[in-house]
């Protein structure tokens, strides 16, 4: 280190210390952006921050881009392809969440899954985590082969619209491509992958039980655990970490000054 870099380094250590440090103390009012990014909730399931966001309840910089959730009857929902999922749970340690398909909600054995829709088009900030894929088929002519009306789920209410007959994982090829020549109508939808016998005795409950994703977004820890809330502009495409001072890049911690030789003290 030469002399000239030493006392650049030393002159903005120094104004660090004296830019940062009195005014992050003095200044009572936290930044607007800090405020508005405050965690919610629907009311019932998980908090809510960065990067999910609930429009008209916080601002979208509060937020990552295709993370919004909808207050829907208390109930936090995310909309993938066609459908409505709930989101039971987000473990934001670990990027990911539980959800299952709204469709589910409020049928009490009452009947069938009407509203069920495909869910094959997955936007590219998610991805789902130990699912498999569950394809559901609905009017089918009877008699079914044999090698079939095992699969039958006799899920049918002609009142609520669709009867899903059959219900097959995606490993049973063979079964899928017969069930399509029976059956007049099919859907795909993802649920929990675990160990059975490739038979669906309770299509509700396994709907109900959900099945978990996982996200690709901004790291929010670094800024979290200086104290900050995390924010994204969409217009700059950067990352902004909302501190109770003013916004920074990554953290509020004045940490970053240790960065000012090759940055100035602008964190
Ligand atoms: C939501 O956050 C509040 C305040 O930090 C906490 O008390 C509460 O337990 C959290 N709720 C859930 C469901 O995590
Ligand atoms: C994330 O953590 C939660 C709670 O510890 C756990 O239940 C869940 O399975 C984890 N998710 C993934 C994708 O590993
Ligand atoms: C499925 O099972 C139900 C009830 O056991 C029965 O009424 C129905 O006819 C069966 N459907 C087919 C396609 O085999
Ligand atoms: C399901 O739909 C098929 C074809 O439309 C019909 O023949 C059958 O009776 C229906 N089953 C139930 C349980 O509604
Ligand atoms: C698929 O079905 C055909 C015709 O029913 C049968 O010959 C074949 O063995 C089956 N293959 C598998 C892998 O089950
Ligand atoms: C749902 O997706 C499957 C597989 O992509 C397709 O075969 C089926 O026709 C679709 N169903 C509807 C109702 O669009
Ligand atoms: C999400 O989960 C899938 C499957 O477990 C994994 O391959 C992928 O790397 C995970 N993505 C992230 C961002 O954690
Ligand atoms: C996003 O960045 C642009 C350009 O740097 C700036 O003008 C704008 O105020 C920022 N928006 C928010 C919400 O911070």
């Amino acid at each position: 280190m030469n002399k000239h870099k030493i006392s650049t380094f030393l002159a903005s250590l120094y104004l660090c210390i004296f830019l940062f440090i009195p005014f992050s103390k003095t200044s009572s009012v936290a930044h607007y952006q800090y405020e508005s990014c405050v965690p919610t909730n629907c009311g019932h399931g998980p908090n809510i921050s960065f990067p999910f966001y609930v429009p008209g309840v916080q601002e979208s910089y509060c937020s990552y881009p295709g993370f919004e959730l909808a207050c829907d009857d208390k109930f936090p929902v995310l909309k993938l392809s066609e459908n409505d999922y709930v989101v039971d749970d987000i473990f934001y340690q670990n990027r990911s969440f539980r959800v299952h398909n709204a469709a589910v909600l409020g049928l009490e054995g009452r009947g069938c899954l009407s509203r069920i829709r495909n869910t094959t088009f997955l936007p590219s900030q998610f991805d789902y985590v130990n699912s498999r894929c569950l394809h559901l088929f609905s009017s089918c002519r009877e008699p079914l082969p044999h090698e079939l009306s095992r699969y039958n789920v006799s899920c049918g209410n002609p009142e609520d619209g669709k009867n899903w007959t059959l219900a097959l994982y995606d490993k049973d090829e063979n079964l899928t491509n017969i069930a399509m020549e029976k059956c007049e109508e099919n859907i795909v939808t993802p649920v929990e992958k675990y160990v059975n016998k490739g038979i669906v005795s309770d299509l509700e409950g396994l709907l109900r039980k959900g099945f978990m994703m996982n996200w690709t977004a901004s790291d929010c820890s670094v800024c979290e655990n200086s104290g900050g809330r995390c924010g994204f502009n969409a217009t700059s495409h950067l990352f902004r970490c909302f501190c109770p001072d003013r916004p920074h890049s990554s953290s509020c911690k004045p940490g970053n000054c240790w960065g000012t030789l090759i940055l100035p003290c602008t964190s």
